[in-house]
C-alpha cells in the first residue's frame, strides 16, 4: 500500500494546477479557498475532505479535483485497460503493488490517486507515456494506468490517497 505524500507543493506547482487541471466536476464539497491552499492550519487541514459524485466520470476518462491543495486524478479505466493491467507483472515494477490494493472492491474499474509525480513534485499528464497512463514531463516518468511507476526516476507509484464510497455514486475522498 503506497503512504500518502504530506509534503506541501511548492508555489509553482500551485500555478501549475491552476492553468493545468483539465477537468472539475462533480465536487459536492466546497473547493478549499485558494488562501487557505497557501498556509493552511494545521487543525482544518486535518478535518479536509471532499466528495466527488464519480457516476459523471465517463469510461476512458481522467477527471482532476482538488483536496488538501493537491490535484487528485480520479479515472474510470476501460475494459480494454484493464486487461492491459491484468497482463502486467507487478512484482516486477519498481514499487511492487497489485492493482487490486490500489482500488476498492466492486469498483475496481475507479482509480483515485494523488497527482504528484513522486519524483519531484510534477503534475503528469494523463493517457500518456509509453504505458498509456500518466507521463511525466519533466525527468520521464512514466506511469500506468494504475499510477504505478513502469519507467523513469520517480521512485514510487502515484499514491492512493485515504477514500471511501459514502453511496455507490459518490466518492469521499479525505
Ligand atoms: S518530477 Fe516527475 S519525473 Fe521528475
Amino acid at each position: 500500500m503506497a503512504t500518502m505524500d504530506t509534503a506541501e507543493p511548492s508555489r509553482r506547482d500551485f500555478l501549475y494546477i491552476a492553468t493545468g487541471a483539465v477537468a472539475a466536476v462533480g465536487a459536492a464539497a466546497a473547493v478549499w479557498p485558494f488562501v487557505d491552499q497557501m498556509n493552511p492550519d494545521a487543525s482544518a487541514l486535518a478535518l479536509a475532505s471532499t466528495e466527488v459524485d464519480v457516476s459523471a466520470v465517463a469510461p476512458g476518462q481522467i477527471v482532476t479535483v482538488k483536496w488538501r491543495g493537491k490535484p487528485v486524478f480520479i479515472r474510470n479505466r476501460t475494459p480494454d485497460e484493464m486487461k492491459k493491467l491484468a497482463a502486467m507483472d507487478a512484482k516486477s515494477l519498481k514499487d511492487p503493488e497489485s492493482d487490486e490494493a490500489r482500488v476498492k472492491k466492486g469498483h475496481e474499474n475507479l482509480l483515485v490517486v494523488v497527482g504528484v509525480c513522486t519524483h519531484l513534485g510534477c503534475v503528469p499528464l494523463g493517457h500518456a507515456g509509453d504505458f498509456d497512463g500518466w507521463f511525466c514531463p519533466c525527468h520521464g516518468s512514466h506511469y500506468d494506468a494504475s499510477g504505478r511507476i513502469v519507467q523513469g526516476p520517480a521512485p514510487a507509484n502515484l499514491p492512493v490517497p485515504p477514500y471511501e464510497y459514502v453511496s455507490d455514486k459518490v466518492v469521499k475522498i479525505g
